[in-house]
């Protein structure tokens, strides 16, 4: 089954009505369910902005996009943001968690925007904890964890609404090699299990790890099979 569909796909960015920015040219992508993937290219040529797109936070200028078999084309915010919640799991280089809440509270978030009732969010936050090996951290703040085990926190609030997809941008970027393993060898077992996971990143030994690469140059695909 096929969970990412793009064709065609053109993102033009104006800026002013004599500045337009040409960031995706032509791209056509298909990605199945379970697949591990990894996008790279140079700084500028579009990986952010394919991201936003693949993760419904922005929409595209010209060409098909579809996830989970659902068209994207002319939804509105509300409908985006429920394909977002449903489908997605997000997973930053600066982790993105909130400060001043507890690592369980963090985790806890997006079933609060996903109407799970409060009798289910703590018992399912706490086992997304654990599944990332943070059992005995629920009450900490993020200030109180290092950077390896924020990002772990972060990925377990990726994970908490079961999403099909997760998706990754520069997620070891901010980390040493040793945190870099904990979550790349989080990634591995995740595929095990089933998700699909997507990971955009400019780092090669990140990229192996992935089933394939594709490389991103100027707005443009190009596959590489490893
Ligand atoms: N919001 C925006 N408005 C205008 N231009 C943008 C915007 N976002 C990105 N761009 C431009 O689009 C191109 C691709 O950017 P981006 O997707 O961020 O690349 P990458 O993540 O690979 O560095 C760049 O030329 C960038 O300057
Ligand atoms: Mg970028």
């Amino acid at each position: 089954m096929e969970l990412i569909t793009l064709e065609g796909v053109h993102k033009v960015y104006s800026t002013s009505e004599e500045v337009q920015v040409h960031a995706l040219r032509g791209i056509n992508m298909h990605i199945d369910e379970g697949e591990y993937v990894a996008i790279m290219g140079p700084s500028g040529s579009g990986k952010s902005t394919l991201m936003h797109i693949i993760g419904c936070l922005d929409v595209v200028t010209a060409g098909k996009y579809e996830i989970d078999g659902v068209d994207t084309e002319g939804m509105s915010e509300k409908q985006l943001a429920r394909i977002r919640n449903a489908k997605i799991g997000f997973v930053f280089q600066q982790f993105n968690l909130l400060s001043s809440m507890t690592a369980l509270r963090n985790v806890e978030l997006p079933l609060v925007y996903a109407g799970v009732p409060v009798s289910q969010r703590k018992e399912r936050a706490q086992k997304a904890l654990a599944r990332v090996g943070l059992a005995d951290r629920a009450l900490h703040r993020p200030g109180q964890l290092s950077g390896g085990q924020q990002q772990r926190v972060a990925i377990a609030r990726a994970l908490v609404t079961d999403p099909a997809l997760i998706l990754a941008d520069e997620p070891t970027g901010a980390l040493d090699s040793v945190s870099t393993n904990d979550i790349l060898a989080l990634f591995d077992e995740l595929t095990e299990e089933g998700k699909t996971v997507v990971v955009i990143t400019h780092e090669r030994d990140v990229a192996a790890r992935a089933q394939r690469t594709v490389h991103l140059y100027d707005g443009m695909l190009q596959e590489v099979n490893a």
